[in-house]
């Protein structure tokens, strides 16, 4: 009967080989999986040395001695900045266009790597001016501009780890990452453009360093030049100091495993984590990967991600990857939904974008605006579309190649975290036949497994808990300041295994399926099921665009699941002339368990017209929880827009 459970997702039989002509191009070989699988840690080194420009050579790959933490690549030095800059402008490449900038209001502006290389040497003189020394920690707080890029290369070339934190969070959370990092200097904006208009940053700066603070100086980069308020000594404007700052900067070569950046992530506790990355390994898998999963021809392709810049999509796969490979990429700063919700697909066919990767939850939103959007400009400039970040169900993936890849374009589902610094599980386009909705292999070098709660590896077909077997090149140092809770989150579960905290299965042919946090899943009447799982099928049904599934306490089975559901526009008149949509409701608890089995037809289908998600893109599950327990509704601090909640709730009330 569980069995019966899982069939949804591994009934998804579905293939899409790639064609000769993307093969024939393709970085990504069937070779790599050879070299990888004869010798692990001699395929790292060959990929270290083939993606990095080393000051020293390396004299050991890997030391695992003081597990959990790894060194990689020890005795090596290297700068991640020359890695990302100096060595393209010294290859002849300086004229390249690096950054394709598109602001928010329609303001548009092309750095190349010659130009961004200056402003980087520019930056680290200021720095180095305010005395940031090596292995002082940087906090950048910016909307998506260049000068973030700018700023965290000149961090990365004086060896200063940088702290970026998301734009959209608010000065507390802030105020507690600056605390936690012991930041010396802040680098801010007065503001960014945002849904059409300018929202502030530099009071909430102005906020988290008041009172108590480590923090010596604001840097301030005029971007809306909106009034802001200024604190003599402490705050300097950017613009002025880089003017005046040497136009050179001689780097230092820094030791493979010397710190990088800190980034916070949420974890199961309120407290953030400050999840550490190093040098040399990271950058190796960064760019190893922007390779051959993105497969990145930096000579021709346009790339676009449309992470920001705050989350660890926008380090790895707009900085560090992207560029430690010379690639021209866009860097967009507002939403896809401003001035117009054709506004991505516009950039596309403006600056000829060929390489795409984003979110589900933006391709779902783009499900439910219409076709008409894209089907609007000309998107054949795209070869190759990536995705990233959850699960992305079966229907979304299949929109997705159909209406922007235009059936043409593979699609690489990749898997990977925070913590894993790089991608870990993806397609390899050039090589793989994908299958919707799953990510489906570790990359070459990378050692995934899926087991039970014994750490027993899962035979094909069945389900259990993602986690790594070896030790890999960009995986995490630690947690900032706390070397316990870093033992214990991640390996303490299985002896000498990493816990990712995901679910995931594998299907008869051997493919991974991620199904989210194991928190996510339920537990019905003795059966596990997954919430990615309803999802898919809600989503799957012609009338739905988005849905979010929670398991609701259930005096008789356990847990019930309750599933919140989006429609498409077409469909909400209907539901509309229905009075309460019961009829519709009745149709797709039906196709639930049509779809998956009797036993995930959801106890109840509520219809709302939008979900709560973080600003990162995640839905809140745990929210909805509390409306399907009729609870009084949890803390909404993280969420983007906190009058959701209300709005689902009078919604149910009505
Ligand atoms: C989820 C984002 C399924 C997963 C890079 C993971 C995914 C968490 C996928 C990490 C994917 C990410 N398929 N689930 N392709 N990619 N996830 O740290 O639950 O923001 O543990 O890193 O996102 O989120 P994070």
């Amino acid at each position: 009967m569980a069995e019966e459970t899982l069939s949804n997702l591994l009934q998804e039989e579905r293939t899409f080989a790639p064609s000769p002509e993307f093969a024939a191009q393709a970085n990504g070989t069937q070779e790599l999986y050879d070299q990888a699988a004869a010798d692990r840690e001699g395929f790292w080194a060959d990929q270290a040395r083939k993606y990095l420009t080393w000051d020293t050579d390396f004299t050991e790959v890997l030391d695992w001695s003081e597990a959990p933490v790894a060194k990689w690549f020890g005795g090596g030095t290297l700068n991640a900045s020359v890695n990302c800059l100096d060595r393209h402008v010294e290859a002849g490449n300086g004229d390249r266009v690096a950054l394709h900038f598109v602001g928010e209001p329609g303001d548009t502006k092309d750095f190349t790597y010659a130009e961004l290389h200056e402003q980087v040497q520019r930056a680290a003189n200021v720095l180095s001016g305010l005395g940031v020394v090596p292995g002082d920690r940087v906090a950048i707080y910016l909307p998506m501009i260049p000068e973030a890029v700018v700023a965290m290369l000149a961090c990365a070339r004086l060896g200063a780890p940088h702290s970026v934190v998301f734009g959209g969070f608010s000065a507390d959370a802030l105020r507690s990452r600056i605390a936690d990092g012991e930041a010396k200097v802040v680098i801010t904006a007065d503001g960014g453009y945002r849904r059409g208009k300018p929202s502030a940053l530099k009071p909430a700066v102005d906020d988290a360093v008041s009172g108590e603070t480590t923090v010596e100086h604001v840097l301030v980069i005029k971007r809306t030049d909106s009034e802001v308020d200024w604190h003599e000594g402490r705050d300097l404007w950017w613009h002025e100091q880089l003017e005046a700052a040497e136009p050179e900067h001689i780097p230092e070569s820094f030791d493979s495993e010397h710190p990088l950046f800190i980034l916070y992530t949420s974890g199961t506790t309120g407290k953030p984590k400050g999840i550490l990355h190093t040098t040399a390994g990271y950058l190796a898998q960064c760019a190893y990967t922007s390779h051959v999963v993105h497969d990145v021809h930096p000579e021709s392709d346009v790339y676009w991600c449309t992470a920001d810049i705050g989350w660890v999509t926008g380090h790895s796969y707009i900085v560090y990857g992207p560029m430690a490979l010379g690639a021209t990429q866009v860097m967009y700063e507002g939403t896809p939904d401003t001035p117009h919700q054709g506004r991505w697909w516009e950039i596309i066919a403006d600056k000829k974008v060929s390489v795409f990767y984003t979110a589900p939850t933006a391709i779902r939103a783009c499900m439910k605006w219409g076709e008409e959007f894209p089907n609007a400009h000309d998107l054949s400039s795209l070869r190759l579309l990536g995705s990233v970040g959850e699960p992305i169900n079966p229907e979304a993936w299949m929109w997705y190649r159909r209406v922007i890849g235009g059936d043409r374009t593979p699609i690489v589902d990749t898997w990977w975290q925070t913590e894993t610094g790089a991608i870990m599980a993806s397609p390899l386009p050039g090589v793989t036949a994908t299958r919707p909705g799953a990510c489906q292999l570790a990359v070459p070098g990378i050692d995934l497994d899926v087991v039970d709660e014994a750490g027993n590896s899962v035979p094909d077909g069945s389900g259990g808990y993602l986690v790594a077997r070896s030790p890999w090149p960009g995986m995490l140092r630690g947690i900032w300041g706390d070397l316990e809770r870093y033992k214990e989150t991640y390996w303490s579960r299985y002896k000498g295994l990493y816990f990712a905290g995901d679910g995931a299965k594998k299907d008869e042919d051997g493919n991974v399926w991620v199904l989210g946090r194991v928190d996510d899943v339920m537990n019905v009447s003795g059966h596990r099921l997954s919430t990615t799982e309803i999802e898919s099928a809600l989503v799957s049904h012609p009338k739905v665009a988005e849905a979010a599934v929670v398991g609701a306490t259930d005096a008789m089975t356990g847990q019930a699941v309750v599933a919140f559901v989006i429609l498409r526009s077409e469909a909400l008149h209907e539901a509309d002339e229905e009075g309460e949509g019961g009829e519709l409701v009745t149709e797709l608890r039906n196709h639930v368990a049509r779809e998956i089995g009797p036993i995930a037809k959801p106890r109840q289908i509520l219809v709302v017209a939008e979900l709560p998600k973080t600003r990162s893109g995640k839905i809140m599950r745990r929210l909805l929880r509390d409306v399907a327990e009729k609870r009084e509704v949890g803390d909404v601090t993280t969420l983007a827009d906190s009058s959701v909640m209300d709005l689902i709730k009078e919604g149910l009330a009505t």
